[in-house]
């Protein structure tokens, strides 16, 4: 890849969709266009390359991008030196049927060839040939050879191209092995692979340098993460133990975890380390034996509840959340009860519900009848959503009244939105009711608090109190301490 910034200063639209793998990816493709000169815009009628990262969990996600490339066929006309590349999940799935159902794309980039991103639009500029870059299918070639195909990418940041300077995704692993039988990202993403540790200590690092106070750690089933590295074999809780000794991040993360591999070490981490958040995202997907043995989970009800009652035991007061299909294959109203039983037995903190989509290339896709009609789909999300919005409230309302250290991570949607609605010139902050527009930070159990307070408190921990709340959010205000006198070395002592 070509690494000197040309002269070039061409206009690049992109758009995400998907998961925050998908998110880290588009950041790190923006910052090395932006190296080759390109700027950003967010409208797409101006842009001369437009870049779509796509997700292929579910069907409807794929719709999205397909649509969207119909509507850019005609504007293609009017603009032949356009670049148009679709990357990503579904450039890895779907191929040269983008072309087919697409032909004015010009390029076609999977997951593991994002790096060469820059060089394929340049080139496909200059000749307007069609170029496809993408990995081995897991079926056609060795474990190893899918491996070396799939390459992570990881370059490092430019400070100033971080979408936000406070906090920071760092992926810890690509792939996935689990093969669950609804699922694609074993073939999008390729097989499990984790990142070294000292490449993975060295950005941390890198970033926390640069101001970061949040990492999110990524991978598909974070918990597994496994490498080897001077003779012994480094786990996420050693990961954690090594990167919460970086002076200046104040909160770790990590998604998502796979139930199986909750490993008491990790528990034990999330308990020890006051940098961690206390806070796991572990999707259970059904409640019902019968289904999970059909999703190919690995795990029953039971061991999920002891996975539970381990988790409680270690870290008290820990927020769980799960994700969870509804109207799986074969999935009785009988098996959906027990999905919703089994919310209101472990009243997670929130829940994120999916109506199944058949997947090309999946085990279920091949193997099982999309039986469950779409509306019967549709009533149990919004049957399950309901539960969880409910338990989401009651949790919520018992927090109100206490106070919580918050790491303030910027301005609310609601504040945001008033900035974009204002013109232009009303900006910046001008009224006294804009010096304290509402801000949005997290709880250390990942709970959403907003609350008024200046913008400078971005990135900085604050102690908030809590007065009331939504199934999603926390709502509070900011807790000043009275100075009471001050001590005989000027500190201020508080009340
Ligand atoms: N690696 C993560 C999540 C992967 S995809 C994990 O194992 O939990 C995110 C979520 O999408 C999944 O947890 C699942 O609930 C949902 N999902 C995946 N495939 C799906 C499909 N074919 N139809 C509907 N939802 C799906
Ligand atoms: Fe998909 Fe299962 Fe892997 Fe998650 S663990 S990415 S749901 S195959
Ligand atoms: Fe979608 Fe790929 Fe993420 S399929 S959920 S963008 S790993």
């Amino acid at each position: 890849m070509s690494t000197t910034p040309s002269s070039h200063n061409g206009r690049l639209y992109i758009e995400t969709v998907g998961c925050q793998m998908n998110m880290l990816d588009s950041e790190l493709v923006v910052a090395a266009l932006r190296r080759q000169g390109y700027t950003l815009t967010g409208e797409i009628a101006d842009a001369d390359t437009i870049l779509f990262n796509t997700c292929s969990v579910r069907e409807h996600a794929e719709h999205k991008i397909y649509s969207a490339l119909g509507r850019l066929r005609h504007n293609r006309a009017r603009r032949p030196s356009q670049v148009i590349g679709v990357i990503g999940c579904m450039a890895q799935k779907d191929q040269q049927l983008i072309f087919q159902r697409a032909p004015h794309v010009d390029l076609v980039v999977g997951t593991g060839q994002l790096a060469q991103i820059p060089e394929l639009v340049e080139q496909s500029r200059v000749d307007r040939q069609q170029r496809l870059a993408v990995s081995l299918d897991r079926r056609d070639a060795t474990r190893q050879q899918v491996s070396d195909s799939f390459v992570s990418y990881d370059p490092l940041r430019d400070p100033e191209m971080r979408p936000s300077p406070f906090q920071a995704f760092v992926r810890i692993m690509i792939g996935c092995d689990k093969f669950c039988t609804y699922c694609v990202v074993p073939l999008t993403r390729g097989p499990e692979q984790s990142r070294p540790p000292q490449d993975i200590l060295h950005e941390a690092r890198r970033l926390a340098d640069e101001g970061v106070r949040e990492i999110t750690l990524l991978g598909q089933t974070v918990n597994s993460y496994r490498s080897v590295s001077d003779g012994r074999t480094w786990r996420l809780s050693d990961l954690l133990l090594a990167l919460h000794e970086i002076p200046g991040l104040q909160r770790l993360k990590f998604v998502t975890n796979f139930p199986r591999d909750m490993s008491d070490d990790l528990l034990q981490a999330v308990r020890d380390l006051p940098k961690v958040a206390r806070y796991l995202h572990v999707p259970a997907q059904s409640g019902c034996d019968t289904v999970l043995k059909r999703m190919k989970r690995g795990y029953t009800v039971g061991e999920y509840r002891e996975m539970m009652h381990r988790i409680n035991a270690t870290v008290p007061g820990c927020a769980v959340s799960s994700d969870f299909i509804v109207g799986f294959c074969g999935e009785s109203e009988e098996s959906f009860q027990k999905s919703i039983e089994l919310v209101r037995e472990f009243r997670f903190k929130n829940s994120f519900i999916f109506k199944y989509s058949p997947r090309p290339g999946t085990k279920a896709d091949d193997l099982l009848p999309d039986d469950i009609p779409e509306d019967v789909k549709r009533r149990r999300n919004n049957e399950l959503l309901a539960v969880q919005n409910e338990i989401s409230e009651e949790d919520n309302a018992r927090l109100i009244g206490s106070e919580f250290e918050i790491l303030v991570e910027g301005l609310s949607k609601s504040a945001r939105k008033q900035l974009t609605d204002e013109p232009a010139a009303a900006l910046p902050l001008a009224d006294s009711h804009d010096e304290h527009p509402q801000l949005v930070g997290r709880t250390r159990c990942d709970r959403i608090v907003v609350f008024d307070g200046n913008p400078r408190m971005v990135g900085n921990l604050v102690d908030v109190h809590v007065y009331d709340c939504t199934p999603t959010t926390l709502l509070g205000t900011i807790v000043t301490r009275e100075v009471l006198h001050t001590s005989t070395d000027g500190l201020p002592i508080l009340a």
